[in-house]
């Protein structure tokens, strides 16, 4: 019975791998393509220079049509890094090729890159200047890392390993929780491949992650559990070591939500093995409007929906940003007596857009909670304050008219007052509250989101 079952999640892994893995055409363009591009630099960049693929096109751990290529220029220590990103910099401009009809975007992460984009080949080159280290401590700033990893996953991984951090990023790409990024907030290209070294394989990983428990502190280089003491240095429940520095925790970036998603997904997973699981027809966005609709009419649920325009600055930032303000919007919705069910965010071409559904309201009055009855001075100013007061267990209550009857009035009254702290990078003047409107462009987003959200 076992061997049955084996033998069919092997057949579904292998069809899997046929279509994460790049094909040989994908492999030779972009190894050509970035041979191009290292040598360019090397006629450029000081001898001292050296110029080296990293990221999983050089690991072999990329999966198809993803082979945008990491190319990094390390400086020896001798300068200060702001130099030598300058250096870097200009470097890196001069080997756009504007007649290939190649040009470049500038980039931050911790600090400033070059993103190559060229046509034909249609492909990305990220050239990121950094410091030559051999180890963590010798490091200058998050991105000098990246070399180390690359050792580190090229003297330690098998071929099979490789193949198998494929089918984990499909797996976790499939399921919207693919990439470290403040959209995602999920598990990253490395983390997947500690996840494979870790757990020795897909099967594995997944039949470990199905059962996790937290919190937990993971040593991937040792492959052994560590004390809770991690999980209190680094304030998290779920830590995985970078066997490259021991003071990072390569899972950081995980949420809450995407660690459960890939929890039950695991699980279904191995109950049921499909290749379901890996890829399947795109939903139709087709009529996204009437679908959020009729999603509407069958829950009962408001649409509240919240546009506004962004500056231009990284999504990075304005991801944070927006999730900060959705986060506001929700608490104080929740004070004010109305309970957000699911909100979605998307952000496009300079505009954003949070979706928040709630059930329908029209509200009198409110229940706050007071002080406890054992605060002096607190519970007597309450008592003052308010007409309509009673206790509950050890606290007093008080029931209030409430101006704010409707989520609408709400948020219409809160961003009038200022209550509500927009992040710097959303223009306020642009905000705009509407109930169960939404134009086709923003439904498609929003409707792609909840797609993502539910799809567990
Ligand atoms: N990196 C990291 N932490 C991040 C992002 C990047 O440590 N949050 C380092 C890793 O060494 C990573 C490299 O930078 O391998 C390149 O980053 P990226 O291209 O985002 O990831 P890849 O591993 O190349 O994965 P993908 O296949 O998605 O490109
Ligand atoms: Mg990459």
């Amino acid at each position: 019975m076992a061997t049955i079952k084996n033998k069919r999640i092997e057949s579904i892994l292998s069809e899997a791998l046929g279509i994460l893995k790049p094909s040989d055409e994908e492999i030779m363009t972009t190894t050509t393509f970035s041979n191009q591009i290292m040598e360019r630099l090397r006629i450029e960049a000081p001898k001292d220079v050296d110029i080296i693929m990293a990221g999983s096109v050089s690991r072999g751990t990329q999966i198809r049509g993803s082979s945008d290529i990491d190319i990094f220029m390390l400086f020896p220590k001798t300068s200060n890094s702001k130099s030598m990103e300058d250096k870097g910099m200009r470097i890196a401009k001069r080997i756009v090729d504007k007649k290939r009809g190649e040009y470049y975007k500038i980039k931050y992460a911790e600090h400033p890159y070059l993103q190559l984009i060229s046509k034909n080949p249609p492909i990305k080159a990220d050239i990121v200047p950094a410091f030559k280290i051999k180890d963590s401590y010798e490091r200058g700033s998050s991105v000098d890392r990246t070399q180390l990893h690359n050792v580190f996953v090229m003297e330690n991984f098998t071929k099979k390993q490789c193949d198998d951090v494929r089918l984990l990023k499909g797996f976790l790409k499939f399921h919207s929780i693919y990439g470290a990024e403040a959209k995602i907030e999920g598990f990253s290209g490395y983390l997947s491949e500690l996840l494979i070294y870790n757990y020795g394989s897909f099967m594995n990983t997944l039949s470990s992650i199905s059962k996790l428990k937290l919190p937990i502190s993971i040593d991937p280089k040792s492959r052994s559990i560590l004390s809770a003491e991690k999980n209190i240095y680094f304030k998290s429940d779920f830590v995985i070591l970078d066997p490259t520095d021991e003071n990072r925790n390569v899972a950081a970036a995980v949420s809450k939500e995407a660690l459960s998603k890939f929890i039950l997904i695991s699980r279904r997973f191995l109950k049921n093995p499909s290749i379901d699981f890996f890829y399947g027809n795109e939903y139709s966005d087709n009529n996204s409007k009437s679908r959020l609709n009729a999603l509407r009419t069958k829950y009962g649920f408001d649409m509240y929906n919240i546009t506004f325009e962004v500056f231009n600055i990284s999504e990075e930032i304005l991801w944070q940003q927006s999730k900060k303000m959705t986060k506001q919007l929700e608490d104080i919705l929740q004070k004010n007596s109305f309970n957000p069910i699911i909100s979605l965010i998307d952000i496009k071409g300079g505009s954003g857009i949070i979706s928040i559904f709630l059930n329908k309201y029209e509200l009198n009055s409110v229940v706050r909670q007071g002080p406890d009855v054992f605060i002096e001075n607190a519970s007597d100013s309450f008592m003052e304050k308010n007409q309509l007061v009673f206790i509950k267990g050890y606290k007093i209550m008080s029931l209030k008219h409430t101006e704010f009857n409707t989520p609408m009035n709400l948020m219409r009254g809160i961003l009038k007052s200022n209550a509500l702290t927009i992040p710097s990078y959303i223009k306020k003047k642009s905000i705009h509250i509407s109930l169960n409107k939404i134009s086709e462009s923003n439904a498609k987003l929003i409707y792609r989101r909840y797609i993502e959200l539910t799809k567990i």
